[in-house]
């Protein structure tokens, strides 16, 4: 057993990953600043997990705070999701993001040093690999950066190899999430984003709520099965199984990796559409529209070296992420 940090513990992959690491019998700590999380999140987590949640509310930037955390708490490793995460936002404000995403890493790295704590996980995303006809991707394909998110991304993965590749104490694991979506199996816990979401699932599931009148899909004419964009749906309670690992790994090992965390198989946008409208019950409406900015056709991940170094493989289907995503998000009209 060991006693683990997670920044941004509140949040999406946050949660899930905290109930994964109570089950395998460690003990977590949380600090988050509720930016992006609601206030009933570790409430809602000690009715699952059975157990009392440790919570830390600050920024992760605060070095004071941090320090605080470090003394009273005997850490013995992090995993650090605190960041922003909206791409296009990014390219407003990437004065925030930087702050924020590479700031707030910098600041937990000299704490963790200071508290002689050494072990690491870190939330990166196949958003490093910019724009690339390669797929699947495999993890020695060249980091790029085509928004200020993807370059925090990729300076935290940067800082994080130097450190690691100068002092033999430190052990770092950079996980590179696809497409992560679905909910806990309870349904008390899931994605909760803003009034028109971004991306696909949560919008979907705004569309089976009623909340939103039809799914626009950007594009019926890439190069793919359908024509519509292919990505690597994973379930959230798969991702975080990957944290659990990854962070065995470190500790067992004391040897840093960089791996893909995503299924391998690519879904199209009319595949999800289908497999959520069979877990609703309904067929959900969309119309095709142009494609977005940016967007690439195709993004999935080699899972290879996931699997050969920590152990990891993805076990839940594309319906079983739309099912647990329609419990979660009806659950929560049902109790509005
Ligand atoms: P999220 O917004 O639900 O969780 C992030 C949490 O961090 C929130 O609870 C938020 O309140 C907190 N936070 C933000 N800034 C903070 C700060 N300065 N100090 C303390 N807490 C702060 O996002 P998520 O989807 O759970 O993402 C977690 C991590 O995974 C992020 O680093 C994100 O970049 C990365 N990631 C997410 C996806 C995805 O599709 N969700 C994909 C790839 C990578
Ligand atoms: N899509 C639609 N309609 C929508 C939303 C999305 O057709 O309303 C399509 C997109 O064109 C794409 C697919 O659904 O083909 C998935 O789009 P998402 O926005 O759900 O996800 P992305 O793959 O574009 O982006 C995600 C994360 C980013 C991360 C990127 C690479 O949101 O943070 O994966 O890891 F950078």
């Amino acid at each position: 057993m060991s006693r683990i940090l997670l920044t941004g513990g509140a949040g999406y992959i946050g949660s899930h990953t905290y109930l994964r690491l109570v089950e395998a019998g460690h003990q977590v700590v949380i600090l988050d600043n509720f930016m992006n999380a609601r206030d009933d999140v570790p409430e809602r987590l000690e009715r699952i997990s059975g157990h009392p949640v440790t919570v830390y509310r600050g920024d992760v930037r605060d070095r004071v705070l941090l320090d605080r955390v470090f003394a009273e708490q005997a850490i013995d490793g992090v995993v650090h999701f605190a960041a922003l995460k909206a791409v296009g936002e990014s390219v407003q404000k990437p004065l925030d993001y930087i702050h924020t995403n590479v700031g707030g890493l910098l600041t937990l790295m000299a704490a963790m040093e200071a508290a002689d704590v050494r072990r690491i996980v870190f939330s990166s995303s196949a958003t490093v690999y910019g724009d690339t006809d390669i797929q699947p991707i495999p993890e020695d394909h060249p980091r790029t950066y085509a928004s200020p998110y993807a370059y925090t991304k990729i300076t935290g993965e940067t800082a994080l190899e130097q450190v690691a590749a100068a002092d033999s104490r430190w052990a770092v694991g950079i996980l590179r999430y696809f497409n992560p979506v679905g909910a806990h199996r309870s349904a008390l816990i899931g994605e909760d984003p803003g009034d028109i979401p971004n991306n696909l699932m949560p919008y979907i599931a705004k569309v089976a709520t009623g909340e939103l009148p039809k799914i626009s899909v950007f594009g019926d004419d890439y190069d793919t099965s359908d024509g519509t964009g292919v990505r690597d749906y994973i379930h959230v309670e798969d991702l975080a199984q990957g944290h659990v690992l990854s962070l065995n790994a470190l500790i067992e090992t004391g040897q840093s990796h960089a791996v893909n965390l995503g299924t391998g198989t690519g879904s199209t946008v009319l595949e999800v559409i289908r497999a959520y409208s069979a877990a609703c019950g309904r067929d959900l409406p969309y119309d095709i529209v142009d494609r977005r900015p940016g967007d690439v056709a195709v993004l999935t991940a080699r899972p290879d070296k996931a699997r050969d170094l920590i152990g990891f493989e993805a076990r839940r289907t594309l319906d079983d992420m739309c099912r647990s995503s329609w419990a979660w998000v009806s659950g929560q009209i049902a109790n509005s």
